[in-house]
């Protein structure tokens, strides 16, 4: 018997999304608005099993018009939500003024989604950061104001959320270099007397990314609106030691031809490259390049597609997270299914062959010596499922279910529990092929 595997690495499904691609450089079109998709300088945020895109509208050139989100579940059909800030009569988001590369993290305390800009006159001469608080993510938000962060320059910035909940401001000091700053708990201002790191070298459009035990800052050099080789650092430490800069799109490539806006994990293995293609002459006309990253170790390299699948069904939503186990299909499962806050795994566009009543596998892992249990719920109909101990910590063991599937990929499958105990820890599905 074959089986189609749906594992949460490789992410998730080959088969899940197979015609869904992402096609970097072209022109996308948001879903209801009938235009090209006006986010530059973007950052992404996810909100349970949905993505937003936060950017720069460009329409009508570079001084400020609106920060957009647009939403999509599988990165590639994106739907134009709203302006978090638009354009106001006067002051730091009045006429011809410079409002750059808006990112969002969210404040589980305060419950604010917490927004970050550069914020500038046209000249460029005011050089601070300005931040803006929502209580929903993609609603208005308001504006709190700009400043110097520590006093210093603020160009280029980024955002970046570590996993114990602190945030950081990275930022270009034209006058210094690159420096991460530690923000209050609150995540509305930036704090201390100096800055976490400080590059001695003129770095800007910073990401950074976590993973396999690093942290990785991507950034350009300074070319203005033309690409360049943009390069990467490393550190165990938000502190440092950081590596060396080193390239990771092949050298001379221009990074193909874009310049880092952000850096999205997609699994405990795997990242997405966002850049921009400005069209420096008509700035609406400027697109997107995002490539998969190749990340073994210290090294991070990418190479380019016409198109490619992102491969995004396997969604995690409250408090599962993805979990390493080498026996698993790409060495990682869905865990913390479950729970006080009730996680839970979501697999859509899952591939059948036939209409009918199907059996399905869900391998997991119970490191429990008792069964434990969950909710599987396929198309709307859900059933109590146990999953049995397995031997160790790192071989999948099945549980069966038997449930109505649709042929193509109109199916959901969802892996939950919600009176409070755990469930299994989620490798993935099997769906056999006829
Ligand atoms: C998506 O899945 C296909 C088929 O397994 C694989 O070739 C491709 O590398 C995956 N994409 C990513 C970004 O992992
Ligand atoms: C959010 O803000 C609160 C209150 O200032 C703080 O204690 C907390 O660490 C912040 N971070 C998260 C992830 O909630
Ligand atoms: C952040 O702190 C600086 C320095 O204390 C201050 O000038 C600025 O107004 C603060 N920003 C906000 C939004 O409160
Ligand atoms: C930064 O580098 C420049 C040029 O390499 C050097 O002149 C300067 O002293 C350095 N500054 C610091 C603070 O290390």
């Amino acid at each position: 018997m074959l089986f189609k595997t749906l594992g949460l690495t490789a992410l998730l499904s080959a088969c899940a999304q197979a015609t869904l691609q992402i096609v970097p450089g072209a022109t996308w079109t948001a879903t209801n608005t009938g235009k090209h998709v006006q986010a530059h300088g973007a950052g992404i945020i996810k909100v349970g099993s949905t993505f937003y895109m936060i950017g720069e509208d460009k329409t009508d050139g570079s001084a400020f018009q609106n920060i957009n989100c647009y939403s999509s579940t599988n990165l590639v059909e994106w739907t134009y939500v709203g302006a978090l800030l638009s354009r106001t009569a006067s002051g730091d988001l009045g006429p011809n003024r410079v409002v750059e590369r808006p990112k969002v993290i969210f404040n589980q305390s305060t419950g604010k989604y917490v927004l970050y800009l550069h914020i500038d006159s046209s000249d460029y001469g005011e050089a601070k950061v300005g931040v803006a608080t929502g209580d929903s993510v993609c609603g208005k938000y308001n504006y709190l104001g700009s400043w110097r962060p520590l006093g210093f320059q603020s160009r280029d910035q980024g955002l970046f959320q570590d996993t114990d909940g602190k945030a950081y401001l990275l930022t270009e000091d034209r006058a210094n270099g690159l420096r991460i700053n530690a923000l209050t708990a609150d995540y509305l201002n930036t704090t201390g007397t100096s800055s976490v790191y400080l590059w001695n070298r003129s770095i800007e459009s910073p990401a950074i990314l976590k993973q396999g035990g690093y942290y990785f800052m991507f950034g350009s050099l300074l070319t203005g609106w033309d690409p360049n080789d943009n390069v990467y650092s490393y550190a165990t430490s938000l502190s440092g030691p950081w590596s060396a800069w080193q390239n990771f799109a092949p050298a001379g490539s221009k990074t193909f031809t874009s310049q880092t806006t952000y850096i999205l994990p997609l699994s405990s293995t795997t990242a997405i490259y966002m850049g921009d293609r400005w069209v420096s002459t008509n700035l609406m006309r400027s697109t997107y390049v995002w490539l998969p990253l190749t990340i073994s170790g210290t090294s991070v390299t990418m190479s380019d597609r016409v198109n490619w699948t992102p491969n995004v069904s396997a969604v995690l939503a409250n408090g599962a997270v993805v979990i390493s186990c080498t026996g698993c299909s790409g060495g990682s499962a869905a865990g913390y299914i479950g729970g006080s806050s009730g996680g839970s795994v979501t697999f859509s566009n899952v591939r059948a062959d036939v209409t009918g009543r199907t059996t399905i596998r869900v391998k997991h892992l119970n490191g429990n010596t008792v069964q434990r249990f969950a909710d599987v719920t396929v198309n709307g109909v859900t059933q109590r499922v146990a999953f049995l101990p397995t031997q160790d910590g790192n071989t999948p063991g099945s549980s069966v279910v038997h449930a109505n599937l649709n042929a193509g990929i109109a199916n959901t499958i969802v892996v939950r529990i919600t009176d409070g105990s755990y469930g299994p820890d989620v490798d993935r599905l099997m769906i056999p092929l006829s």
